[in-house]
């Protein structure tokens, strides 16, 4: 049969899909994958792959596809980054038996897709893109797509998108944020540029960003004329967002580790799943979240989940007929999570946050890194346990140690540049900022008998910098 194109392929392969999860590392999982599913979402990416590894490693494969496969999980994408046309193209063919399209990540805009070269970072070399998307569709069996992200211009968003259709893009993600738009930074996402896009293209188009309920969802479609509304996050904190629902909490919870049961993922994708749907129940019972950090298995994770199910219905057995306070409803019920923007007030500029505190903000800190977890496995009698890590006060603004005496509360390198900014010194570190010349001053101010007579000329021998340096030297 001949490979469907464009609109012929979302409406028949895709069955018309309206309301899709979007790919997300660590956490579109195939158990979640199935649980939104179950609540709404008729079109699913995996996490995104990395195209090179997939065709060097036979286990990476395995783990991240071959085993992940269930008829319910259909249609499926199978998103991967990469840089290289055959590259991709040959992890796509490995990959294509299992999937309806094969999709290319052009919309991450984290510093590893800095280092790797893919992803965002790839949005201004449109001649590699034709090249990789004109192979693809010319090889695989199933059609190609892409997610983007937008440029500031309305009109260069549109002309990428024109470009990517050229190729042989058969259906367009766009994800209404630039790459600079991340993090704290997120802000956000504009519907205009999907719009404009939309109308500029004869493909499919899936609208990402800003969805968090299902009013915003239909909000999008009319809005935009797109064909279909991506979400992450809001997915995330309410897998039933798309049927319009917000369950109590433990219902999706408890249905999500069932489904786990059945079909094993990494535990760190589970505790981070439990730590968004149950975020906003975490706030008020802090000393479950380090309980929930710590459990080491599924059954722990279980249990910690029952315990914060029991504490709420002990809550709402008390204040019964009682209404929430505030914007939100009650803590327990699937609800969004808004990101907090830049802080308020804060002296720091978002722009320049480190990369380890937009990484603990974005990844959650809560989990063991994937490195840590291999060395654990290498390694069971070491504890690697965050919360058993000695505590240390953290630089306000990158969060590595912060200098014990340090006036400004930062780390060595912090104070170093903030001090020599505002030639300032920073006794804490014995650091002396202030120029030769302005250390003579205050040093002159403080010593009377110095001040007179007044200096010679400048370039005279026994002149005041002369003095002043051979004294501070
Ligand atoms: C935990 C997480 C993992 C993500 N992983 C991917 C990924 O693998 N591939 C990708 O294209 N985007 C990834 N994203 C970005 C989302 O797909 C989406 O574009 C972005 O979160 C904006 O959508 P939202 O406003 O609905 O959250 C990820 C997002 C999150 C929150």
């Amino acid at each position: 049969m001949p490979k469907l194109q464009g609109f012929e392929f979302w409406s028949r392969t895709l069955r018309g899909a309206r309301h899709v999860v979007a790919p997300m590392v660590d956490q579109s999982e195939l158990a979640w994958r199935l649980l939104s599913r179950r609540h709404g979402a008729q079109l699913c990416y995996t996490p995104m792959l990395h195209a090179q590894v997939f065709v060097r490693d036979a286990n990476y494969r395995k783990e991240n596809l071959y085993c992940e496969v269930c008829p319910e999980d259909r249609p499926l994408i199978v998103q991967f980054c990469a840089n290289d046309p055959e590259v991709f193209v040959q992890a796509a063919l490995l990959a294509q038996d299992y999937c309806d399209a094969i999709d290319l990540n052009l919309g991450c805009p984290q510093m590893i897709a800095k280092r790797g070269h893919y992803g965002a970072f790839l949005q201004d070399e449109w001649d590699l893109l034709q090249r990789m998307i004109l192979l693809a569709h010319e090889k695989l069996s199933v059609p190609v797509t892409c997610k983007i992200r937008v440029f500031p211009e309305i009109d260069k968003t549109v002309r990428y998108a024109q470009m990517l259709e050229k190729a042989g893009c058969q259906l367009l993600t766009v994800h209404g944020r630039t790459k600079e738009q991340k993090g704290p930074l997120s802000g956000a996402a504009s519907w205009e540029h999907i719009k404009a896009v939309r109308k500029a293209v004869a493909i499919p188009v899936f609208a990402n960003g800003n969805i968090q309920c299902l009013q915003d969802v239909e909000r999008c479609l009319r809005d935009t004329g797109v064909q279909g509304v991506m979400s992450a996050e809001g997915n995330l904190h309410n897998p039933a967002l798309f049927e319009g629902r917000s369950p109590a909490v433990w219902e999706l919870a408890e249905e999500y580790l069932d489904i786990v049961r059945e079909h094993p993922c990494p535990l760190s994708y589970v505790r981070a799943h439990l730590f968004k749907l149950w975020h906003h129940t975490l706030q008020v019972h802090q000393e479950l979240r380090e309980e929930l950090a710590k459990v080491k298995t599924l059954e722990g994770i279980a249990a910690v989940s029952q315990e914060l199910k029991l504490r709420c219905q002990e809550e709402i057995s008390r204040q019964e007929g009682v209404k929430p306070t505030g914007d939100l409803p009650f803590h327990w019920i699937c609800q969004p999570y808004i990101r907090p923007g830049p802080r308020e007030g804060s002296k720091e500029k978002a722009g320049v946050r480190s990369k380890r505190a937009l990484e603990e903000e974005e990844c959650g800190a809560e989990v063991l890194s994937k490195n840590k977890q291999k060395k654990q496995l290498r390694n069971p009698h070491k504890t690697f346990d965050p919360s058993l890590k000695p505590k240390y006060a953290k630089c306000d603004q990158c969060g590595n140690p912060k200098g014990n005496r340090c006036v400004f509360s930062l780390c060595r390198g912090c104070c170093k540049k903030r001090a020599s900014k505002e030639t300032a010194d920073c006794p804490g570190h014995g650091l002396l900022f202030k120029t030769k010349l302005e250390k003579s001053l205050a040093w002159k101010e403080a010593q009377p008998e110095l001040q007179e007579p007044q200096p010679a000329a400048p370039g005279t021998p026994g002149g005041f910098s002369e003095v002043m340096g051979s004294a501070l030297a």
